[in-house]
């Protein structure tokens, strides 16, 4: 990848090593969001990507994803669906649970909140194992709109290979972990 904003926003990534567990190498983008500059060729990546391509959802999973996807919306033209923690948004929902490496969880969305046929981009910092993604893919298929790919700042070299697990669907990263 020849793009030299990457650099800038892999170097804004703070990582921190033994949080929330020993072992874990955390991936602080908060650090990122300091840096005007960093910040926002982050989201014109992602706008430069997808301003031509139909998209009328872009859809953020909790919490991350939340600090990305409305900027990347409003500039596409696109309306943000928050994708949540259980029992968190008031109105009808529809949920789907995945596997956590240890445990379950699961994410909500608002059954009103897409069309059938609309064309939707899922936003969130990191992708792992790509349960949480495959999480998202699989409320918005249930509404029937078509998920046109999963975008994430920051990809662990496991993702590459579980695109199976998206469901097909390609998963667009910026950089891995420092
Ligand atoms: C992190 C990250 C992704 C997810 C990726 O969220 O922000 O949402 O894990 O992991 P996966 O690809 O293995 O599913 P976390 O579980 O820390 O939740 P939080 O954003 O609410 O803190």
């Amino acid at each position: 990848k020849g793009d030299p904003r990457l650099q800038a926003i892999s170097d804004a990534i703070r990582v921190i090593p033994h949080f929330p567990k020993p072992g874990i190498m955390f991936q602080d983008i908060t650090t990122l969001l300091l840096n005007h500059k960093v910040f926002k060729d982050t989201v014109d990546i992602f706008v430069d990507r997808y301003k031509d391509m139909d998209i009328s959802v872009v859809a953020g999973i909790e919490a991350r994803g939340f600090m990305f996807g409305p900027s990347i919306a409003l500039a596409i033209g696109a309306k943000f669906v928050p994708l949540r923690k259980p029992g968190k948004l008031p109105g009808d929902v529809i949920s789907e649970a995945y596997e956590l490496e240890y445990g379950k969880d699961c994410l909500e969305m608002h059954i009103d909140a897409v069309q059938r046929g609309e064309r939707a981009v899922v936003i969130d910092d990191l992708v792992a194992t790509g349960g949480t993604l495959s999480a998202a893919i699989k409320l918005l298929e249930s509404m029937e709109a078509e998920v046109v790919e999963c975008a994430c700042v920051i990809g662990l070299p496991e993702a590459k290979g579980r695109q199976s697990r998206l469901n097909g669907k390609p998963l667009y990263i910026l950089v891995e972990p420092r």
